[in-house]
């Protein structure tokens, strides 16, 4: 038997990554892209040190109790919700996620919904595969400017700052954020942004970008009280997390015009779509892709594959989410 680390990859990824992980481990791969259940994650990950995941598999306290020999997990997503990161520290396991190589791919797409959404492009498609154009009129789908409006963006990290430069500089936008702490002086000149509270950017914002971590303290960070505060004129975009949006809420407020449009990315309990978003006209919704080009997501494999390679055979992780140094320090 072989005394190469074992490593499982918990999803499908690209066949070049595969082999690249082969030639420095040895490798079980869930060929056919099933969801395990927690139960069947904890099963195959028996006498493995490393896994690859992605955003599906929770790596919680009961799972790394059952896999004691388990080493380092590497999320092929920029997101790590699905790791309970102080349970990983205290029984030694390094986490790591997949930042920058996904950042403009990501704005790029979020900037799409915020357009999509704000100039009723998938609700007028619709009615046009439908058959339902007939003539012009002076007011069909007659959306909201995008261009020199007020984009306002919650989650001001790498990719909130894309979206801002790209409204800023693309769409003469005037930009407003909130953070949990404020950006250097630096940082908000180029991306032309001013600071503001929650509510004030809740309540200024044209079109409003979701783009903050999910924890449990965001849990419903917009929901029924929130949209109250917007412009019924407003768009909103989620591209974060589902869980940040109450969907039940925001559905409501779409219907009753309480505000005009939203485009989402993300949803609570997705692949499961809260229904009422399925009947209201005034929203885009697609299935979690906004990282979702090929090149994006080959690097964001490739990173996810280095951060095992470079641990397991260095040490040294490339970009954890705890550092060994934390590791050392709670065991
Ligand atoms: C991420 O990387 O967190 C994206 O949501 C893709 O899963």
């Amino acid at each position: 038997m072989s005394n190469r680390p074992r490593v499982l990859v918990a999803r499908a990824i690209f066949p070049e990554v595969l082999e690249r992980l082969r030639s420095h481990f040895d490798i079980s791969y869930n060929e056919n892209d099933d969801e395990w259940s927690p139960e069947e994650l904890r099963q195959r990950l028996q006498g493995h040190v490393g896994a690859l995941t992605t955003g599906s598999q929770r790596i919680d306290a009961a799972l790394l109790q059952a896999c004691p020999q388990l080493r380092v997990v590497a999320n092929m997503a920029v997101g790590y919700n699905n790791f309970d990161v102080p349970a990983m520290t205290a029984a030694g396991v390094i986490g790591t996620n997949t930042p920058d190589v996904l950042t403009e791919t990501t704005a790029d797409f979020g900037f799409a919904l915020l357009l999509a959404a704000a100039r009723r492009m998938a609700e007028s498609e619709h009615f046009l595969r439908a058959g339902q154009w007939n003539r012009w009129a002076y007011d069909m789908f007659a959306g909201q400017d995008v261009h020199g409006s007020t984009l306002g963006i919650l989650g001001m990290g790498r990719i909130g700052q894309g979206i801002a430069r790209r409204g800023a500089h693309g769409f003469g936008m005037r930009v407003i954020y909130h953070n949990r702490s404020r950006l250097d002086a630096a940082t908000e000149a180029e991306c032309k942004a001013a600071y503001v509270s929650k509510e004030e950017l809740l309540r200024q914002a044209d079109h409003l970008v979701l783009v903050l971590p999910y924890t449990p303290q965001n849990h419903h960070a917009i929901g029924a009280a929130e949209l109250a505060l917007m412009k019924p004129t407003a768009t909103l975009v989620n591209i974060a997390r589902g869980g940040i949006v109450d969907d039940a809420a925001l559905a409501q407020a779409l219907r009753d015009k309480r505000i005009a449009a939203a485009g989402l990315d993300v949803f609570e309990g997705e692949p499961k779509v809260h229904p009422d978003l399925l009947t209201v006209p005034n929203v885009v919704l697609t299935p979690h892709i906004a990282s979702a080009t090929r090149a994006t997501r080959l690097a964001m494999a490739n990173l996810a594959a280095d951060n095992l390679i470079a641990f397991l055979t260095q040490g040294k992780p490339l970009t954890p989410v705890n550092t060994p140094e934390q590791l050392r320090a709670a065991t």
